[in-house]
This record gives structure tokens, sequence and C-alpha cells, in this order.
């Protein structure tokens, strides 16, 4: 059951906080919210939590039906309590496409770079929509590079936002991780090696982030790394509580499975709905007016950057 734990794991999830628990009773294993680790000002009503446990569910999914046993969700205190994912023998052949998502777990990462500019084949494209579908999650691909210029100009107008409030700078700071040591230990966290950036000792990692960290110069890495990558997802869930963003981030990981299975590199540039006034504008661009927007990606052909640090697997299971 660990073993099967160990993918989970392995999934996406906002700032890298791991917010999960995992109990196992018989042949059962649960997945709990861990509020400890919640992100109050960059994700006020746990929205990214919930999606991070979605993330979670499907990589536990695809490692179980890995091995030939059939599962049944059920959602606890309709996802607000998380949810319990029961395994039961049927020796079923799993899904060549699910297996393919199976073997890509390992090898997925959230790529924060300037990608190769290279468009992707329409056939690629409907392989992508194929394999994120889930039940109550729309998904819209943005290639038109007008549209994806939209999609950049917000993910600029919402980080300078973002940038602007002490607050969410405090709690970015608290996640970050300068030097490998740090990023091994705390086994969580965003280290700077992850997105393209110089390890530094932990003591001067704060201050020359503070220099760095400038709107112009964050205006101009977002506007490159936008308009280097061949499209952008956006996936919005027709139910906005725990159950609809738990399924987003069912569709979401399936969708950086995919990508990463076809060779492609995708990030996460959800600023223009992390800053909630920008949601109906993003929503319009991306034809998923009336919904709020729950995940935007960019993806397309890239080198493979380090792997984030994950926790050992006995820290993240309840006993
Ligand atoms: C709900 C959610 C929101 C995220 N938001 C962002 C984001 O706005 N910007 C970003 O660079 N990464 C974002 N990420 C990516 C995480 O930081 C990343 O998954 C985590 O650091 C682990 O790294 P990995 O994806 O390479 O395994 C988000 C991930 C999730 C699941």
């Amino acid at each position: 059951m660990a073993g099967f734990i160990r993918y989970a794991c392995l999934a996406a999830n906002g700032h890298n906080t791991q917010p999960w628990l995992f109990s196992i009773k018989g042949n059962t294993i649960d997945i709990v919210p861990d509020v400890e680790r919640r992100t109050p000002v960059v994700d006020p009503d746990d929205h990214h939590l919930y999606v991070s446990l979605g993330c979670a569910l499907e990589n536990l999914l695809l490692a179980i039906e890995s091995r030939g046993l059939a599962t049944t969700v059920n959602l606890l205190d309709q996802g607000a309590g998380g949810l319990s994912v029961v395994l039961e023998d049927n020796n079923a052949a799993i899904d060549p496409l699910d297996q393919a998502l199976f073997a890509a777990i390992p090898f997925r990462q959230s790529t924060r770079s300037v990608y190769s500019g290279a468009a992707v084949s329409t056939e690629r494209l409907a392989t992508l929509g194929r394999a994120s579908r889930i039940n109550g999650v729309s998904l819209s691909l943005l290639t038109d590079r007008s549209r994806i210029n939209l999609v950049r100009d917000l993910v600029i107008e919402g980080n300078n936002r973002q940038m602007d409030d002490p607050a969410f700078v405090r709690e970015l700071l608290h996640w970050l991780r300068f030097s490998p040591s740090h990023a091994m230990a705390a086994g969580d966290g965003l280290y700077s090696a992850t997105t393209g950036n110089p390890s530094l000792p932990e003591w001067l990692g704060p201050l020359a982030f503070r220099l760095a960290f400038t709107k112009s110069g964050e205006a101009d890495k977002y506007a490159r790394q936008m308009d280097s990558s061949a499209g952008v997802a956006v996936l919005a869930a027709e139910q906005a509580d725990p159950a609809g963003w738990i399924s987003v981030g069912r569709s979401c990981q399936r969708f950086c499975l995919a990508a990463t299975a076809l060779g492609l590199k995708t990030a996460f540039v959800n600023q223009p709905l992390e800053v909630a006034e920008l949601r109906p504008a993003l929503a319009e661009t991306a034809g998923l007016r009336g919904l709020r927007p729950d995940v935007v990606l960019r993806f397309g052909y890239a080198d493979v950057l380090p792997f984030s640090p994950r926790r050992p697997v006995a820290d993240v299971i309840r006993t």
C-alpha cells in the first residue's frame, strides 16, 4: 500500500506543500487534507488544496490500476473531508492510455522555463483532450496566438497584483528553498533550481530574492515563457466546491501525465485565477463564461529541469 502512496505523492500540488495525509485500513486508503499545510493568502478558500488532493488521487488510482486492481472512490463529507479509495481484486488489464499515464508519473514535472516555440500537432492535442476527460470538468485548449497573448497579459497583471501584496510575498518566501541542502532536508517547498534559478546559500536567498524579484523582471520572464509555449489549457469544474476541485485535480494530473508521455512539458500559470477579480476575463478568453477557471497550464517542448523534492512517504502516512 505504501508503494501506491509513493506514486500519489509525486503529484503536482500548490507551492509543493504536499497538503495531504494518507491512512491505510484493510483494503482502503484515505486521503485527507493536511490543514497545517494550507496557504491561506494565495488560496483562502482551500481551492488549490483540494485540486492538489485530486492530483494525488489520480496518481494513486493509476498506480492501483496498474496492478490489475479495481477501485471505488468515496468522498468524505462531500469532498471537504477528503476521500476514501477501496481496492478490489478484479485482475482486469489496464487500459493502454492509463498504462502510458502511469509510466509517465516519475517523469512529470512543472517545467518553469522558456520553451522551444514549436507547435503541437492536432493529433497530440486530441490525445491531451481525451486523456484529461473527467466528468464535470471542462477543458479549453488555446493554441491561437492572439488568445494566448490575452492569457499572457492576464498572467502578468495577476503577477503584478500579487507582488504588490506583502502577505503574498511573505507566504511565498516561507515556501521557497534556496539551497539544495535545505530543499532536501525539508522535502517540500519550491526549490530555486526547479525554476531554472541558481541555488544559493540559505542565508543569502531571501536577500537576493528581494533584490531580483522586480515587477518588470517578472513581467519580462512570463512574457518570454508564454510566447514560447505552444498552447494554454484552462480547466474549470461545473461545481465550485471541494468535490468539483478534486475532479479538476484529477483531470489536471491526467493532462500533465499525457503531455509527459508525449514528450511535452507543462507549467502552471495560475495568477489570473488566484486574483479573483481577473477570473471573469480569463473565463471569457477561454470560452468558459459563467464558470470559475480552476487551473491554467501552458505547454510545449523544452528540456528537463531538476525535479522537486518530496517528503518521505512515512511522514505522510497517519497511523
Ligand atoms: C493547484 C495548483 C496550483 C499551482 N499553482 C502554481 C502557480 O501558480 N505557479 C507555478 O509556478 N506552479 C504552480 N503549481 C505547481 C506546483 O508548484 C508544483 O506542482 C509543485 O511545486 C511540485 O513540483 P512538480 O509539479 O514539479 O512535481 C501549482 C500546482 C497545483 C496543483
